[in-house]
């Protein structure tokens, strides 16, 4: 009884308010689509927690500059880029920190509704679906402000299909989402409140203040004498002498503390430290629970499906071209669980090991990164079985790996990204960064260079990444001149799996906020971007760090498609 009449009440305020909005999406352009991708990583491998490592750490500088500014001062076009960067990245906050859990926003109380089209209920291909998600408190009252994180998803579970929409947010509590409509029958909504607004503005000030919540330890050994200390990428100066191993090729900053005995020359690796704890109050922790306001399903009021018919005659020829764009615009979709890009390269299927083989032989392919890209490399090995891992004694899931088929001169390596890289002990002779070992590439038409940098970014201000990626675009800008043809693929973040943990050092939100720089910083070169964020946004298995075998295969057909095009009719 008392649900039924806060529900009528809703709905009245939700009809009051589309009307208002219906007026400001007029007025709203294309300016604002950013608002949606995502990324992030985490790895699990080490379990070692360090009871070596010293209990107190350091206490950080808790200002923004201090870990962003510590390398290399940057030229003024980069610094002019990284504002540009910033800027658009930019995420409103609530206008005020929050007092109550009860005055946040709550996905069970929210809802969402299908906006009838112009001319009445009748949708086709080529339309475009248009959505409206109204946010309330636990309390049932309508948000008044935006930055609540959310994803959209239009897709059709009989079809396989799947394609992830564009979320505005109004800044009043109103967002819409939008989808393209891009196959017949039936399309069934989801819009999912990844954090509230409130649990955004926690994140974001961990990003800022406690760069310092994820630490790396580095071990030092001469003959008999070991000693472990804390490692990162900025570290207090002014407490203990440090160990300075800024790159001397890029000035990417890293520093361990200095061992008592031993030298800064003793260090023989590098690994994951470990994770601060109990870094946001008991009140913010509320924020962030499973179930009740990470990644849940915000109902819809009304239907939450429609019946796309066949394209108007008339307005196939305008519909089925879409300018290329590397922003969130949907970027391709599935359909009978296919990838189908909407722009770029025309996908290909390697159903067999045969197919890759010819594709990839004579080929010297480079993947560097992070576990992500590994999964490539482990795909292509257990999917090719002439494809021969070869034994570098390299310690498991770090690397570095190497695969050959000598029959079809194939050489495939896989190296991880330099730090802060939170894996098992890597020796300190292969902690490399990519822009240098790019350095080092020849290149040429026989060469494949697959990069994925995101997941262990996501603890540090964007700044950091920024300058990472900076590194590695004038290594990759150079090598495309010395050989042109060289094939460059980038791949970007993807969607995880959320808990409350993760949240706060791996959020979803932190990945979308790189992911959208990485594409941003790539735009207009020649290189493929693998959608990896809406690959795993659009697909029905649910959101993983390492994206289960079907994604997979449609991010290599991507992959193979780019390397291997399709022949043209004549060619055949
Ligand atoms: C950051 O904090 C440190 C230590 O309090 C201070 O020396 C430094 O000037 C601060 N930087 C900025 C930009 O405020
Ligand atoms: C570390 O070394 C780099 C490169 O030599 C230098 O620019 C930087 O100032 C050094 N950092 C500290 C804290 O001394
Ligand atoms: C690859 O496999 C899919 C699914 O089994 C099939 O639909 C497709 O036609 C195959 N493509 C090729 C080129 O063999």
């Amino acid at each position: 009884m008392h649900r039924n009449v806060s529900k009528y009440a809703l709905i009245f305020l939700f009809l009051a308010a589309s009307g208002l909005v219906f007026l400001l999406r007029n007025i709203h352009t294309v300016e604002n689509w950013n608002c949606h991708t995502i990324s992030a990583l985490y790895q699990l491998q080490s379990k070692i927690q360090s009871s070596i490592i010293p209990v107190n750490l350091p206490t950080f500088y808790h200002n923004r500059t201090f870990c962003a500014h510590l390398g290399q001062k940057p030229s003024p076009e980069d610094e002019l880029e990284e504002r540009y960067l910033l800027d658009s990245v930019s995420w409103p906050g609530p206008p005020s920190t929050f007092t109550a859990l009860r005055q946040t926003s709550d996905p069970v109380h929210s809802l969402f509704a299908i906006l009838p089209t112009k001319g009445g209920k009748e949708w086709h291909v080529g339309d475009q679906l248009e959505v409206l998600v109204q946010m309330h408190d636990f309390q049932g009252r309508p948000k008044h402000y935006g930055g609540d994180f959310l994803l959209a998803r239009l897709h059709s579970p009989e079809l396989g299909a799947g394609v992830a929409g564009t979320v505005l947010d109004h800044k009043n509590g109103f967002y819409s989402a939008l989808f393209p409509l891009l196959w017949v029958g039936s399309a069934r909504v989801e819009i999912t409140l990844v954090h509230s607004s409130e649990a955004v503005a926690v994140l974001r000030r961990l990003r800022e203040e406690r760069p310092d919540r994820v630490f790396f330890k580095s071990l030092f050994r001469l003959g008999f004498l070991s000693e472990t200390t804390v490692c990162n990428m900025c570290l207090p100066p002014d407490q203990q002498p440090l160990c300075n191993y800024t790159d001397l090729y890029t000035g990417e900053p890293w520093y361990c503390y200095k061992p008592k005995m031993l030298s800064c020359d003793n260090r023989v690796n590098h690994a994951k430290g470990g994770y601060l704890k109990h870094l946001i109050t008991n009140k913010e922790v509320l924020l962030f629970q499973s179930g009740v306001n990470i990644k849940v399903h915000i109902p819809a009021l009304g239907l939450d499906r429609i019946n796309v018919l066949p394209a108007r005659k008339v307005e196939v020829e305008s519909s089925s071209r879409k300018p290329e764009s590397i922003n969130l615009e949907p970027s391709g979709y599935y359909y009978e669980d296919t990838w189908r890009p909407l722009s770029g390269v025309t996908r290909r299927q390697f159903n067999s090991s045969s197919a890759v083989t010819r594709c990839l032989k004579n080929k010297l392919i480079y993947m560097y990164g992070d576990s992500t890209i590994r999964q490539w490399f482990e795909y292509l090995t257990a999917f090719v079985p002439e494809l021969k891992e070869f034994n570098l004694h390299s310690p498991k899931n770090v690397g570095p790996f190497m695969a050959v088929d000598s029959t079809h001169n194939i050489l495939l390596k896989y190296r991880c990204h330099g730090p802060p890289i939170r894996f098992t002990t890597v020796t300190s002779s292969e902690l490399r960064y990519i822009s240098n070992e790019l350095d080092g590439l020849p290149g040429g038409p026989n060469t494949v260079v697959a990069l994925s940098i995101w997941a262990h970014f996501s603890t540090f201000p964007v700044e950091v990444y920024i300058r990472r990626l900076r590194h590695i675009r004038q290594a990759l800008v150079r090598l495309l001149d010395r050989a042109p043809g060289t094939f460059i693929v980038i791949r970007s973040a993807n969607l995880q799996a959320l808990d409350q943990e993760v949240s706060l050092y791996n959020s979803d939100w932190y990945s979308l906020q790189l992911d959208k720089v990485l594409r941003a910083m790539f735009k207009g070169m020649n290189v493929l971007l693998v959608d990896a964020w809406q690959m795993s946004l659009a697909h029905h298995l649910p959101h993983a760090l390492h994206p289960p075998p079907p994604i997979i295969k449609n991010m290599i057909d991507m992959f193979l498609s780019y390397i291997c095009p399709e022949k043209k009719k004549s060619q055949l």
